[in-house]
């Protein structure tokens, strides 16, 4: 093949949960880079896919009653359709289920057992035998099993280890070499050598006994491969090393970069070139290890429930608007936290002020001043002058940032010169040359050198922004040509008579607290969470299914639901959907309200029959204290009771 390649990864994520945006984070960063270097003309392989195999998946499959399989796979098409609804536009998806990927892992895992890097010993750890399973001190919640709670005892199982205490030197060697940068950013590189190579490294277990769902040993078939070897080992087998389904391995390894957040870089620039060297590989080129998106100051992710989800969000803001907010967002190497409101206020200000209205602001006046088609005469001016060196820096600043990942600082930068666009429309006045007809060519120098500024932004944007920025070129009549990622740094690219033509608003205004109300609405709607984060989480699952979590029976079991009579029935003053009920539960009479007065009137319910939820906590609504809660349908007609369709009496139980 003719052109370069470039090869760049994302981590293989779990599929035990819904993605969420910190895993949007990792992959449309990806994305951008993947974009731009085809842009420039590179060959890329851009690789994603999902770790499919481990004793939690296993777990949460049989809670389920379904197989690993199945469960996996309805997890995997939802990062499937995300990754489709936010344009990703990766170029292979790998599953540690695939059949290529585990002969490869089987091949790989008996070379190194030949070669003498993996050899057979004994694992030690703390075991819960309810669980079936192994866990590390750090693990441990109050010396007990993280999972159930419950004791747990020293117990040893057969294992192979993978020597990685062998390679020690040559990790440091390799990961303090400041010219060759084989990991950033540079900050971790001390933590790496300082907290886990000097103290020296341990041998590495990566096989178990204990659990079925991994990759059998093909030599010793009570062993799957643990972790670690079964998942890096992607990053090699998705090109074809050591399987028959594809063959580009020696076009595209070594990786370029490997993407991914802080808390797995440990095994990225340790045990991943350490199997490298023990495979007689070349090594990868790059490590990134990216910051985390935070909520409320801690990680975002399934475990800790703070999950914000993306297709609620593209869909309503657009998937330009949230691409851009966690590219922009996120500097390089730190953490950064997401708030709904941080992303509005960047997306009024940013889009739809300052790039939102340079574009219509002047395709406006070049039809207003112009019938949309700028005459040739010029006339340039020295105040020109500082808006075209800045466009013509642009370039190779954003190419340097893009290239390193730092895709925030290249947004920044290109949002500086939007803004002196905008101030240079501010100093020109062109609505005053307007009415002077010897200004016209003046007025047409402005107008062009606008429109031209808007070509060089829109096409270094066009990476994070791929859906909005054609509409742009359409509008301010950029031919394909004039787009190429090469021409950004020339200036007068545009025809000098270019014709624009009017279109949609690029990128709405929201009202923010009419927003964070939606929100906060769609987040508490139905299940009542006790926080946002809890809401988001259940928002999230919800949008994948329409039905909530499936429950066990013991579950259901606990809701203790009666058929009751309506003793009495009267509006509450001054709420106009609150109904004052006085039920027969059976043994006695309660009071319990219900907000079904929009659809029901008090008399037509006295002596009717509904359902009662009757251990709910008590609470106080309006200054009244309701025991219970009555159930209906939400219909698209409003509430209707839930009722019981045979005779039965006060206190019969529902099951
Ligand atoms: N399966 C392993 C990775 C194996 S790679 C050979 C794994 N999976 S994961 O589903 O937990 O994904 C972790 C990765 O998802 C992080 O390294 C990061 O790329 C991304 N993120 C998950 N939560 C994130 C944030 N809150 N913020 C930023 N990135 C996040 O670990």
């Amino acid at each position: 093949m003719s052109f370069k390649k470039f090869y760049i990864t994302t981590p293989i994520y779990y599929p035990s949960g819904n993605p969420h945006i910190g895993h949007c984070y990792t992959t449309l960063a990806c994305d951008v880079v993947s974009r731009y270097k085809r842009m420039q003309g590179y060959d890329v392989m851009f690789l994603t896919g999902t770790d499919e195999h481990g004793q939690k998946i296993e777990k949460k499959a049989q809670e389920m009653g379904v197989t690993p399989k199945a469960y996996v796979d309805e997890y995997v098409a939802n990062f499937q359709k995300l990754w489709k609804r936010i344009g990703i536009t990766y170029d292979r998806f790998v599953r540690t289920t695939d059949d290529y990927h585990i002969q490869s892992v089987q091949n790989i895992f008996k070379t190194l057992y030949e070669k003498g890097y993996i050899y057979k010993g004994e694992y030690s750890g703390k075991y819960c035998t309810p669980c079936e399973s192994f866990w590390t001190d750090s693990q441990l919640v109050d010396g007990k099993c993280p999972d159930c709670g419950r004791e747990v005892n020293e117990a040893k199982e057969e294992a192979y280890f993978f020597k990685l205490s062998a390679f020690s030197d040559r990790l440091e060697a390799l990961l303090s070499d400041e010219n060759r940068g084989f990991l950033e950013p540079k900050s971790r590189v001390n933590e790496m050598i300082n907290n886990f190579i000097k103290p020296g490294l341990e041998d590495l277990c990566v096989s178990r006994t204990s659990f079925t769902w991994g990759i059998p040993v093909t030599f010793d078939p009570g062993h799957v491969v643990y972790v670690w070897i079964d998942a890096l080992s992607n990053y090699i087998t998705a090109l074809g090393y050591m399987n028959d389904t594809y063959n580009d391995f020696d076009h595209y390894w070594p990786a370029d970069v490997h993407v991914m957040a802080k808390e797995i870089v440990r095994f990225h620039s340790i045990i991943w070139p350490a199997m490298m060297m023990a495979l007689d590989l070349p090594l990868p080129q790059k490590i990134y290890g990216h910051g985390w998106i935070t909520f409320s100051g801690t990680k975002m992710g399934k475990s800790t429930g703070n999950v914000i989800d993306p297709f609620i969000l593209a869909d309503r803001y657009g998937v330009d608007a949230l691409r851009y907010h966690l590219l922009r967002e996120m500097p390089f190497g730190s953490d950064c936290p997401f708030t709904n409101e941080m992303m509005l206020t960047r997306v009024n200000s940013d889009l739809a002020n300052d790039l939102g209205n340079l574009v219509s602001r002047t395709v406006a006046m070049v039809i207003k001043y112009f019938d949309g088609q700028l005459p040739a005469e010029r006339k340039p001016m020295p105040i020109d002058d500082e808006l075209i060196s800045m466009l013509s820096a642009l370039r190779p600043y954003v190419e340097h940032n893009y290239e390193s990942l730092h895709i925030s600082a290249a947004l920044t930068e290109i949002f500086k010169v939007i803004s002196r666009a905008n101030k240079y429309i501010d100093e020109t006045t062109p609505w005053i040359l307007a009415k002077d007809e010897s200004s016209k060519a003046r007025l047409a120098t402005v107008l062009y050198r606008l429109l031209d500024a808007i070509r060089v932004v829109s096409v270094l944007l066009d990476p994070v922004m791929p859906n909005t920025m054609p509409e742009v070129w359409r509008q301010i009549g950029a031919a394909e040509s004039m787009t190429a990622w090469d021409r950004s740094s020339e200036m007068n690219v545009l025809s000098q008579t270019c014709q624009v033509f009017k279109g949609d608003i690029l990128f709405p205004r929201f009202d923010i607290d009419k927003e964070l109300e939606a929100l906060a609405e769609i987040f508490s709607s139905n299940l009542a969470p006790v926080s946002q984060a809890e809401a988001s989480l259940a928002v999230s699952e919800r949008v994948q299914s329409p039905f909530k979590q499936p429950i066990k029976y013991d579950d259901f079991a606990k809701l203790d639901i009666r058929v009751a009579r309506v003793v009495s029935c009267q509006k509450v003053p001054k709420a106009d959907k609150l109904l004052d009920f006085v039920l027969d539960d059976g043994q006695g009479q309660r009071r319990v309200l219900s907000g079904i007065a929009e659809y029901y009137s008090a008399e037509e319910l006295i002596g009717k029959d509904v359902l009662l939820l009757a251990n709910l906590e008590p609470k106080k609504i309006r200054g009244i204290m309701s025991h219970g809660m009555i159930l209906s349908a939400d219909t698209k007609d409003g509430y209707r009771l839930a009722g019981v369709e045979s005779d039965s009496e006060p206190g019969d139980e529902v099951s």
